[in-house]
């Protein structure tokens, strides 16, 4: 596989021949699109369809008495038990996703014949860790009787965020320094992502659960920042 950027024959560009540019431009003018109207009409319509549409989905009603007893007591302090399942879900959708990505990265690696060792070992580390997240989730879910096999919003819409990245690093042709720069898109909003499910967990009142996610945080900054330096040893090192 390539490991680095090449010259080759890429006729993508404009400078690459000036007359048939000319012949595309004039074909906008002659060839509307099969939907009339510009970027004012297209937003125009967005915005009619957002003001219309229904949520992309709902938190369970949670299965088990114990979950809806703890749902009840909740309710009448005033929190909303339901932002937290959401955010529970959510996480768990892209822990699940990221023992994916580093399976494929894992995968890919293997074809590089220069690749280091000692990076394979922790590409299998971090995945290990990702698995060990999911389990982390699964139980905070389970201690507030949510179901964790069910897809909340937030795990949908986590979801349709990763397929670029999962289609990145699973593309055969994408080099090393390609899917590092999709899993650091990952691993920055999985930093993200832990750290207000941990601030969202105390403003509900579950500081157990919020003390339980602190060494996932841990792990993921260490995730994040290992990422950014293969990225970059491998981009520079290529100059
Ligand atoms: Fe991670």
């Amino acid at each position: 596989m390539q490991t680095a950027v090449k010259m080759g024959h890429n006729v993508t560009g404009a400078q690459m021949s000036p007359k048939d540019s000319e012949a595309q431009l004039k074909a906008t003018r002659e060839v509307p699109p099969d939907v009339p109207g510009g970027p004012e009409k297209l937003a125009l319509v967005r915005t009619r369809e957002a003001a219309k549409a229904d949520s992309i989905g709902s938190v369970p009603v949670p299965g088990s008495a114990k979950g809806m007893l703890k749902t009840a007591v909740n309710k009448l302090v005033g929190v909303s038990p339901e932002v937290l399942i959401d955010k529970l879900g959510e996480r768990l959708a892209f822990e699940r996703g990221g023992v994916r990505l580093y399976d494929a990265l894992l995968a890919k690696a293997k074809a590089i014949d220069t690749l280091d060792k000692a990076m394979l070992q922790t590409l299998q580390h971090f995945r290990q860790e990702e698995a060990e997240h999911l389990g982390l989730v699964t139980a905070a879910m389970e201690k507030l009787g949510a179901d964790p096999t069910a897809m909340t919003p937030c795990a949908d819409v986590a979801g349709c965020i990763n397929m670029g990245v999962m289609e990145t690093i699973a593309d055969p042709r994408t080099s090393l320094a390609q899917c590092l720069n999709a899993l650091l898109t990952a691993e920055l909003s999985d930093n993200a992502g832990w750290e207000l499910l941990i601030d969202l967990a105390n403003a509900s009142g579950q500081g157990d659960i919020a003390d339980s996610f602190g060494k996932a945080l841990q792990q993921e900054q260490v995730h994040m920042q290992t990422v950014k330096e293969w990225l970059s040893q491998e981009v520079l090192g290529q100059v």
